[in-house]
């Protein structure tokens, strides 16, 4: 199964390089994801290439216009049927992993990034289908979190990782953090690795793991454990 995610933007420049790197290179590589940017100004209103308006009722900052966005929108579902149109936003559903995991087994995604203060309302009611933030925090533009979503998506797409099952040990995967991890040597500047994880014993390992993975979360996030 591949995935395709379209991202509409009005400075597409600011995507060009997350997804040209790494894992999500080498899920575009494999042919399991599809990532396309398209400028909102191709669907400008005139020759000024104008996207956005003064919101009515005053007040500071520009609102991106209803019909280029519709007519872009329209004009991408002519080709595909979206599983989700996500509109990222502050006041959106806060993105998690269990976000991420559903939205990696969906097909087509059109993901709309706002600028300045936001798009206009209509275009939120008549095709948005989700709306994500990703933190409690205000970028300038949704550009930055639509990244961070495909990026977080991408990796979890069947086939991307190596390891098929990596996946399923990253923190919050089961609501706990991940445990520490070492790698060579097996001392440095006198702090040594953990014996458990020298003797090769997996069992033992995997018992120290789970361990670990519980006192830092107890320690760190004890939200997570109270399934908060
Ligand atoms: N656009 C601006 N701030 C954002 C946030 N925190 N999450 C998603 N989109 C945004």
């Amino acid at each position: 199964m591949s995935m395709t995610i379209d991202i509409i933007t009005v400075v597409p420049e600011l995507l060009e390089g997350p997804f040209s790197h790494s894992i999500l290179k080498r899920a575009r590589n494999k042919g399991l994801l599809s990532v396309k940017t398209h400028n909102l100004r191709k669907w400008a209103i005139n020759k000024h290439a104008q996207v956005d308006d003064y919101p009515y009722g005053g007040g500071a900052g520009m609102v991106l216009m209803c019909e280029p966005l519709a007519n872009a929108i329209e004009e991408l579902q002519q080709e595909k049927k979206f599983d989700e149109i996500i509109y990222m936003t502050p006041d959106g559903h806060r993105f998690d992993q269990q976000t991420a995991n559903q939205l990696s087994l969906k097909g087509n995604l059109l993901i709309i990034c706002g600028h300045y203060k936001g798009i206009d309302e209509r275009i939120r009611q008549r095709f948005v289908t989700m709306e994500i933030s990703i933190g409690d925090y205000v970028l300038s533009g949704g550009e930055l979190a639509a990244a961070v979503v495909v990026d977080t998506i991408g990796r979890l797409i069947p086939g991307v990782l190596s390891d098929e099952t990596s996946a399923l040990f990253d923190s919050f995967q089961d609501n706990l953090l991940a445990p520490p991890v070492y790698t060579r040597p097996a001392s440095f500047r006198g702090d040594s690795v953990p014996e458990i994880l020298l003797q090769g014993d997996p069992k033992k390992v995997e018992e120290w793991r789970y361990e670990q993975s519980l006192e830092r979360t107890r320690t760190r996030r004890p939200d997570l454990l109270r399934g908060e």
